[in-house]
C-alpha cells in the first residue's frame, strides 16, 4: 500500500484532505506530520481515532531530522504546513520563516535523499500579488506584499530549483481562497458567520471593495487528488473556481443565509500591504489535471454556514476575544 506524508494535516484544508483521500479510496496510507500550532485543531480528525490507514507524528517540519524521518517512510508528500495567517504575519513574522521557507527547505532536501514519487507543494494565489484587471498565469512574476505571501514564494522558489536542480519530483499548486467546514474562526467567512450568530457587527477592512477568489475546500482537496495522478513535476498549477466577490458581497451573503440584517456591516481601518484583488486562470489544471470544481458559490456557501450551525461545540472554544477581533494586526499573537 503506497503512504501519503501530509505535513499540517490537522489545519483546514489538510484535515478536509485526509478525510478525503480516506473516504474516497483505501488504497492509501496516511501519515501526518503537524506541530499542533494555534491554527490547527486535534478534533478536526477525531473521526479518524482507530482508522488503521491512518498515524499521526506530533512535530514540526523545522525539524530537518524528523523531515528524513517521515520522508523516508513516505511514497508521496502533501505539503500543507504553513503559517497562514496575513494578519498575524504582520506583527510577528519570525514562525513564518521557521515552517514557510526552513520547513519547505527541510523536506526538500528530505527528498533529495529518498526516490520519493510525488510532492505536492501546496501554495497560494498571494504569491503574484494584487491584478487590477485580467487574471495571473502560471508565468507571471511574482510578487508578494505581507511576511505571508513572501515566504509562501520563497517556498515555491526553492521548490522549483530542488527540481530543476536535483530532479525531486515536485509538483505546485496555487489556490485561491478556501472556504469550508473546520476552517478557523479567525479566517474571514467564518469570523462572519460566527460573530453575526454572537450579534456582533462583521467588520470589513477598507470598505470591503477587495475582491477574493473564493473555491469549496472539497473541490481544491479533488484538484490535489488529481494532480497526485496526473502533475508533471517541475510544473506549477493555479487552481481557481472562477468565484470572484468582494468581501462586502460575501458578507452580505452570509448575513442573508443566516436572516440577519446587512446593517450589521462595519467598515474598518484597512490592514498595511492590503492586497486588493486577486484572480487566477485555472485554464491550465483544467485542460492537464482533468479537474474542474463542482460546487457552485451558492452552494458551497449554504453548506458552510449550515456546518458552522451545526458545529458549535467545535468553534465556540476556538472563538474568543482576539481571534475575533475587528483588527487582528494589531493584537499581540
Ligand atoms: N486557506 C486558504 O484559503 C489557502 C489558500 C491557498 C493556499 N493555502 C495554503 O494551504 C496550506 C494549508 O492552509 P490552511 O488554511 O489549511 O492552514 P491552517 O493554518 O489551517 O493549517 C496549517 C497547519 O500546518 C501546521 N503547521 C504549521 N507550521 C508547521 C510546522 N513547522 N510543522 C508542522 N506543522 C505545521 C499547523 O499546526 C496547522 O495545523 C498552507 O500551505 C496555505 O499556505 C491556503
Amino acid at each position: 500500500m503506497e503512504r501519503i506524508l501530509v505535513t499540517g494535516g490537522l489545519g483546514f484544508i489538510g484535515s478536509n484532505f485526509v478525510r478525503h483521500i480516506l473516504g474516497s479510496t483505501k488504497t492509501f496510507e496516511i501519515i501526518n506530520v503537524d506541530y499542533v500550532g494555534p491554527s490547527s485543531n486535534p478534533a478536526n480528525l477525531d473521526s479518524l481515532r482507530g482508522d488503521l490507514h491512518y498515524s499521526f507524528v506530533k512535530g514540526s517540519i523545522s525539524n530537518p531530522r524528523l523531515c528524513q524521518k517521515v520522508v523516508g517512510k513516505a511514497d508521496f508528500i502533501v505539503n500543507f504546513a504553513a503559517e497562514t495567517h496575513v494578519d498575524r504575519s504582520i506583527g510577528a513574522p519570525n514562525p513564518f520563516l521557521e515552517s514557510n521557507v526552513i520547513g519547505t527547505f527541510n523536506l526538500l532536501e528530505a527528498s533529495r535523499q529518498t526516490d520519493i514519487k510525488k510532492i505536492i507543494h501546496v501554495s497560494t494565489d498571494e504569491v503574484y500579488g494584487s491584478i487590477d484587471s485580467g487574471s495571473f498565469n502560471e508565468e507571471s512574476p511574482l510578487n508578494p506584499s505581507s511576511p505571508y505571501s513572501a515566504t509562501k514564494a520563497a517556498g515555491d522558489m526553492m521548490a522549483k530549483a530542488w527540481y530543476a536542480t536535483y530532479r525531486v519530483p515536485v509538483v505546485i499548486l496555487r489556490c485561491t481562497n478556501n472556504f469550508g467546514p473546520y476552517q478557523h474562526p479567525e479566517k474571514f467567512i467564518p469570523k462572519a458567520i460566527i460573530r453575526a450568530l454572537r450579534g456582533l457587527p462583521i467588520p470589513l477592512y477598507g470598505g470591503g471593495q477587495q475582491v477574493r477568489d473564493w473555491i469549496y475546500v472539497e473541490d481544491f482537496c479533488t484538484a490535489i487528488q488529481h494532480s497526485l495522478d496526473r502533475g508533471e513535476p517541475g510544473e506549477i498549477y493555479n487552481v481557481s473556481a472562477g468565484n470572484e466577490l468582494t468581501n462586502r458581497e460575501v458578507a452580505q451573503s452570509v448575513l442573508e443565509k443566516l436572516g440577519k440584517p446587512s446593517s450589521m456591516i462595519a467598515d474598518t481601518e484597512d490592514r498595511p500591504g492590503h492586497d486588493f484583488r486577486y484572480s487566477l486562470s485555472s485554464n491550465k489544471a483544467r485542460r492537464k489535471l482533468h479537474w474542474r470544481p463542482l460546487k457552485t458559490m451558492r452552494e458551497a456557501l449554504a453548506l458552510t454556514v449550515d456546518w458552522y450551525l451545526a458545529n458549535r461545540k467545535w468553534w465556540n472554544s476556538l472563538a474568543s476575544f482576539k481571534v475575533l477581533s475587528p483588527q487582528p494586526w494589531k493584537e499581540k499573537w
